[in-house]
């Protein structure tokens, strides 16, 4: 049984202020002919109840409620259908989030409504890829410089969409944009972006180029990761989970079994004498596995020091003595620093994989599109594979669907074809936040019964 009150009554409140009220009451009733004429003005697609924080696309699905073979009216599911896209044409926001903590696509996935599902996730992906064309523009004009919870499988993963992107009619306004870290870090709304501004500036200071450009919903206990912060933070290795010193899981042992089907995709036949890298070591987990296949060459990057001497304790399987017993000098080999230093030595020695991981931390998804798309093509061996860790907004069913896609759409651009294995995650022990393995862990990740696992090769 349902929490939600659905009800229009709960949902626009008494006193929401009138012309607010105007556009939500005809979202609500799939009145196309009214809701167009009321988004004349700039900003009202994205009004938003201030007491429930429902906006005109909330409202429109959140009508519809859920399938009924009885109820249903075809007229007014198109209606729907055609108030949605008014809707998102004029600048409605796919990611904001209601009172409940839910937006307008979180609504449609819990009614069932998968098809208005669909337009809020093409909505995104449009968003996000807009976001990316804008800020490759803004790169490139300053100075050249370098730079929930159930098992509906809804999103259409065919490679051949095509791709519209769809902006306001006077061609100046984006829409609402999100950012995804790419171990699963949270997405926040971009309303909540003006609050965290001065915050915000003091972290982009500490930062490199281009990392945390956004912010997602976020829950009270959640705060940013940024990359220089968790590099210096304190970690601590412990009970099958790595966490730093704000409590935020690193790396989570069960997280094994992805690592176990990560490997079995990138190196299926197990062959010994690959040459592999893996970026991120984490607890060494996947490295265990790695190593399990006598490769020809195994090189490790790494860059946060306390993982560094956990790697270098005497217990470590991967300590000086398994860089001295590989196959030749420097064949296996632990590299301290930040990937994206380390790939540029990798580039200019001419290293090149059979096999490459990325795993990483505290970074968004700027980052892993940057190595896809920037080291990739120079390291990974023409018949070689490369996976990584698809954690992008997976505490939220509609952001993984988002950034799955928009990822596929950029690996393309890179020159990649991806290959999405769907597989079952064990939600026993993950179900509740505070709880099973979440037990000392400040934020619950992850939410999905279900993995996407990528593995990409050359196209062609
Ligand atoms: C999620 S863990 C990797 C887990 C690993 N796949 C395993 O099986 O245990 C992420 C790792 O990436 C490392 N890391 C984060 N940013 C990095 C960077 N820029 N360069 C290299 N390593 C980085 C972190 O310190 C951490 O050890």
């Amino acid at each position: 049984m349902s929490d939600h009150d659905d009800t229009i009554s709960s949902r626009i409140s008494p006193s929401c202020p009138p012309e607010t009220q105007r556009v939500l009451t005809a979202a609500w009733a799939h009145d196309v002919a009214a809701v167009k004429k009321l988004l004349d003005t700039p900003g009202k697609a994205s009004a938003q109840d201030p007491t429930t924080g429902e906006t005109p696309l909330h409202a429109a699905i959140r009508s519809c409620g859920p399938p009924s073979e009885e109820d249903d009216d075809p007229a007014d599911l198109d209606a729907a259908k055609k108030t949605v896209y008014e809707l998102l044409l004029w600048g409605g926001i796919w990611n904001d989030v209601d009172d409940k903590n839910e937006t307008p696509g979180c609504v449609a996935r819990r009614l069932g409504r998968i098809e208005l599902y669909n337009l809020c996730v093409e909505a995104g992906v449009r968003a996000e890829m807009l976001f990316g064309l804008m800020e490759g523009y803004e790169e490139l004009g300053s100075g050249g410089e370098e730079e929930e919870e159930d098992d509906m499988e809804i999103v259409e993963m065919d490679a051949d969409d095509e791709m519209v992107v769809v902006v306001g009619e006077d061609g100046d306004e984006a829409p609402e944009l999100v950012n995804i870290e790419a171990n699963g870090q949270n997405p926040t709304t971009g309303e909540e972006k003006e609050e965290e501004d001065a915050a915000e500036q003091e972290q982009e200071q500490e930062q490199e180029e281009g990392e945390t450009r956004f912010q997602p919903p976020k829950s009270d206990t959640e705060t940013d990761v940024n990359s220089e912060a968790y590099l210096r933070s304190k970690l601590t290795y412990s009970d099958g989970k790595l966490v730093d010193d704000d409590g935020n899981g690193v790396m989570m042992a069960w997280e094994t079994d992805i690592m176990r089907q990560s490997v079995d995709a990138l190196l299926p036949a197990k062959e010994p004498g690959k040459r592999i890298l893996n970026i991120g070591f984490g607890m060494g987990i996947i490295d265990t596995m790695f190593a399990e296949t006598v490769p020809s060459r195994h090189h490790i990057i790494e860059a946060h020091d306390g993982v560094l001497e956990h790697i270098s304790s005497p217990a470590s399987k991967f300590s000086s003595s398994w860089e001295e017993n590989g196959p030749a000098p420097g064949a296996y080999k632990v590299y301290r620093g930040k990937w994206q230093e380390v790939c540029r030595q990798l580039l200019e020695e001419g290293q090149l994989y059979d096999a490459i991981y990325f795993d990483t931390f505290g970074e968004d998804y700027a980052q892993l599109r940057m190595f896809f798309t920037e080291f990739i093509p120079g390291l990974l061996d023409s018949e070689g594979k490369f996976g990584f860790f698809n954690g992008l907004g997976a505490d939220r069913s509609i952001c993984y669907d988002v950034y799955t896609k928009v990822a596929e759409l950029h690996l393309t651009d890179a020159g990649l074809d991806v290959d999405w294995k769907v597989i079952d995650v064990d939600m026993s022990h993950l179900a509740e936040a505070g709880k099973g393995e979440w037990e000392g862990v400040k934020r619950r990740y992850w939410t999905l019964d279900k993995y996407r696992l990528p593995t990409c090769t050359f196209l062609g």
